[in-house]
Protein backbone atom coordinates (compact mmCIF):
# COMPACT_ATOMS: atom_id res chain seq x y z
CA UNK A 1 0.00 0.00 0.00
CA UNK A 2 1.15 3.66 -0.33
CA UNK A 3 1.33 6.09 1.96
CA UNK A 4 -0.91 8.67 1.49
CA UNK A 5 1.74 11.34 1.06
CA UNK A 6 3.46 9.02 -1.34
CA UNK A 7 0.23 9.11 -3.04
CA UNK A 8 -0.39 12.64 -3.35
CA UNK A 9 3.38 13.30 -4.35
CA UNK A 10 2.64 10.53 -7.28
CA UNK A 11 -0.70 12.11 -8.36
CA UNK A 12 1.56 15.81 -8.68
CA UNK A 13 3.65 14.38 -10.22
CA UNK A 14 0.87 12.91 -12.84
CA UNK A 15 -0.19 16.50 -13.49
CA UNK A 16 3.26 17.47 -14.31
CA UNK A 17 3.58 14.67 -16.75
CA UNK A 18 0.59 15.42 -18.27
CA UNK A 19 1.08 19.12 -18.49
CA UNK A 20 4.51 18.60 -19.99
CA UNK A 21 3.05 16.77 -22.66
CA UNK A 22 0.42 19.53 -23.51
CA UNK A 23 3.49 22.27 -23.39
CA UNK A 24 5.85 20.30 -26.06
CA UNK A 25 2.19 19.41 -27.99
CA UNK A 26 1.90 23.04 -28.09
CA UNK A 27 5.57 23.81 -29.58
CA UNK A 28 5.01 21.00 -32.28
CA UNK A 29 2.03 22.64 -33.59
CA UNK A 30 3.50 26.08 -33.46
CA UNK A 31 6.98 24.45 -35.15
CA UNK A 32 4.63 23.26 -37.86
CA UNK A 33 3.17 26.22 -38.68
CA UNK A 34 6.57 27.52 -39.34
CA UNK A 35 7.70 24.92 -41.53
CA UNK A 36 10.13 23.13 -39.44
CA UNK A 37 9.43 19.92 -39.95
CA UNK A 38 11.98 18.03 -37.70
CA UNK A 39 11.35 19.89 -35.02
CA UNK A 40 7.82 19.51 -34.78
CA UNK A 41 8.01 15.40 -35.14
CA UNK A 42 10.99 15.90 -32.18
CA UNK A 43 7.99 17.76 -30.00
CA UNK A 44 5.18 15.75 -31.30
CA UNK A 45 6.89 12.33 -30.22
CA UNK A 46 7.95 14.27 -26.69
CA UNK A 47 4.79 14.64 -26.27
CA UNK A 48 3.97 11.26 -26.61
CA UNK A 49 7.00 10.09 -24.42
CA UNK A 50 5.62 12.70 -21.84
CA UNK A 51 2.20 11.33 -21.68
CA UNK A 52 3.61 7.74 -21.68
CA UNK A 53 5.55 8.82 -18.51
CA UNK A 54 2.07 10.20 -17.32
CA UNK A 55 0.59 6.88 -17.78
CA UNK A 56 3.46 4.76 -16.04
CA UNK A 57 2.56 6.79 -13.35
CA UNK A 58 -1.32 6.13 -13.08
CA UNK A 59 -0.65 2.15 -13.74
CA UNK A 60 2.04 2.25 -10.89
CA UNK A 61 -0.30 4.09 -8.39
CA UNK A 62 -3.41 2.16 -9.06
CA UNK A 63 -1.28 -1.28 -8.79
CA UNK A 64 -0.24 -0.45 -5.06
CA UNK A 65 -3.73 -0.19 -3.90
CA UNK A 66 -4.14 4.22 -4.47
CA UNK A 67 -6.25 5.89 -6.64
CA UNK A 68 -4.80 7.70 -9.76
CA UNK A 69 -6.14 10.81 -10.83
CA UNK A 70 -6.44 12.43 -14.17
CA UNK A 71 -5.60 16.04 -13.99
CA UNK A 72 -7.41 18.89 -16.18
CA UNK A 73 -4.34 20.55 -17.87
CA UNK A 74 -3.24 24.04 -18.15
CA UNK A 75 -3.27 26.33 -21.15
CA UNK A 76 -0.05 26.29 -22.78
CA UNK A 77 1.73 29.57 -24.77
CA UNK A 78 0.62 29.42 -28.24
CA UNK A 79 3.24 31.45 -29.80
CA UNK A 80 6.99 30.96 -29.28
CA UNK A 81 9.73 33.98 -30.63
CA UNK A 82 11.86 31.68 -32.01
CA UNK A 83 13.39 28.10 -32.03
CA UNK A 84 15.64 29.04 -29.54
CA UNK A 85 13.71 30.53 -27.06
CA UNK A 86 11.47 26.95 -27.47
CA UNK A 87 14.76 24.70 -26.71
CA UNK A 88 15.02 27.43 -23.64
CA UNK A 89 11.84 26.66 -22.87
CA UNK A 90 12.26 22.90 -22.88
CA UNK A 91 15.18 22.85 -20.84
CA UNK A 92 13.80 25.28 -18.33
CA UNK A 93 10.79 23.06 -18.02
CA UNK A 94 12.79 19.59 -17.99
CA UNK A 95 14.49 21.07 -14.98
CA UNK A 96 11.64 21.89 -13.10
CA UNK A 97 10.46 17.99 -13.75
CA UNK A 98 13.54 16.81 -12.49
CA UNK A 99 13.40 19.45 -8.78
CA UNK A 100 9.74 17.69 -8.80
CA UNK A 101 11.10 14.00 -9.27
CA UNK A 102 13.41 14.53 -6.34
CA UNK A 103 10.62 15.67 -3.90
CA UNK A 104 8.97 12.43 -4.77
CA UNK A 105 12.35 10.44 -3.88
CA UNK A 106 12.50 12.20 -1.30
CA UNK A 107 8.98 11.62 0.15
CA UNK A 108 9.66 7.93 -0.46
CA UNK A 109 12.70 7.84 1.61
CA UNK A 110 11.05 9.18 4.25
CA UNK A 111 7.79 7.23 3.89
CA UNK A 112 10.49 4.37 4.32
CA UNK A 113 8.48 3.45 0.90
CA UNK A 114 11.58 1.79 -0.99
CA UNK A 115 9.64 0.17 -4.05
CA UNK A 116 8.32 3.56 -4.90
CA UNK A 117 12.32 4.88 -4.43
CA UNK A 118 13.05 2.16 -6.73
CA UNK A 119 10.26 2.85 -9.60
CA UNK A 120 11.29 6.44 -9.42
CA UNK A 121 14.85 5.42 -10.31
CA UNK A 122 13.55 4.87 -13.80
CA UNK A 123 12.41 8.83 -14.28
CA UNK A 124 15.68 9.67 -12.42
CA UNK A 125 17.34 8.56 -15.18
CA UNK A 126 15.43 9.96 -17.93
CA UNK A 127 15.64 13.34 -16.13
CA UNK A 128 19.40 13.18 -16.66
CA UNK A 129 18.68 12.21 -20.75
CA UNK A 130 16.57 14.89 -21.05
CA UNK A 131 18.21 18.17 -19.80
CA UNK A 132 21.28 16.65 -21.63
CA UNK A 133 19.35 15.83 -24.72
CA UNK A 134 17.90 19.96 -24.61
CA UNK A 135 21.38 21.34 -23.28
CA UNK A 136 23.23 19.66 -26.44
CA UNK A 137 20.51 21.01 -28.64
CA UNK A 138 20.86 24.92 -27.36
CA UNK A 139 24.44 24.19 -27.91
CA UNK A 140 24.11 23.38 -31.63
CA UNK A 141 21.62 26.24 -32.00
CA UNK A 142 24.28 28.54 -30.62
CA UNK A 143 26.25 27.91 -33.27
CA UNK A 144 24.02 28.10 -35.72
CA UNK A 145 22.87 31.64 -34.76
CA UNK A 146 20.60 33.37 -37.51
CA UNK A 147 22.47 31.15 -40.19
CA UNK A 148 19.05 30.25 -42.15
CA UNK A 149 21.22 27.49 -44.10
CA UNK A 150 22.03 26.09 -40.86
CA UNK A 151 18.66 25.80 -39.55
CA UNK A 152 17.23 24.31 -42.60
CA UNK A 153 20.21 21.09 -41.88
CA UNK A 154 19.12 21.53 -38.07
CA UNK A 155 15.83 21.11 -38.62
CA UNK A 156 16.49 18.03 -41.13
CA UNK A 157 18.60 16.52 -38.35
CA UNK A 158 17.03 17.24 -35.26
CA UNK A 159 14.58 13.83 -36.04
CA UNK A 160 18.39 11.81 -35.21
CA UNK A 161 18.74 13.27 -31.79
CA UNK A 162 15.72 12.01 -30.64
CA UNK A 163 16.70 9.08 -28.13
CA UNK A 164 13.95 7.46 -28.34
CA UNK A 165 14.07 7.06 -32.07
CA UNK A 166 13.91 3.69 -33.75
FE1 LIG B 1 8.68 13.21 -18.15
FE2 LIG B 1 10.41 15.23 -19.65
O1 LIG B 1 9.85 14.54 -18.07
Amino acid sequence: MLTKKVEKALNKQIEIEANASQFYLSMASWAETKGFEGVASFFYRHSDEEREHMLKLIKYINERGGHAIVPPLEKPPKIFECLSHVFKDLLNHEIMVTKEINKVVDICLKDKDYTTHNFMQWYVAEQIEEEALARHILDKLKLIADDKGGLYLFDRDIVNMNPTKN
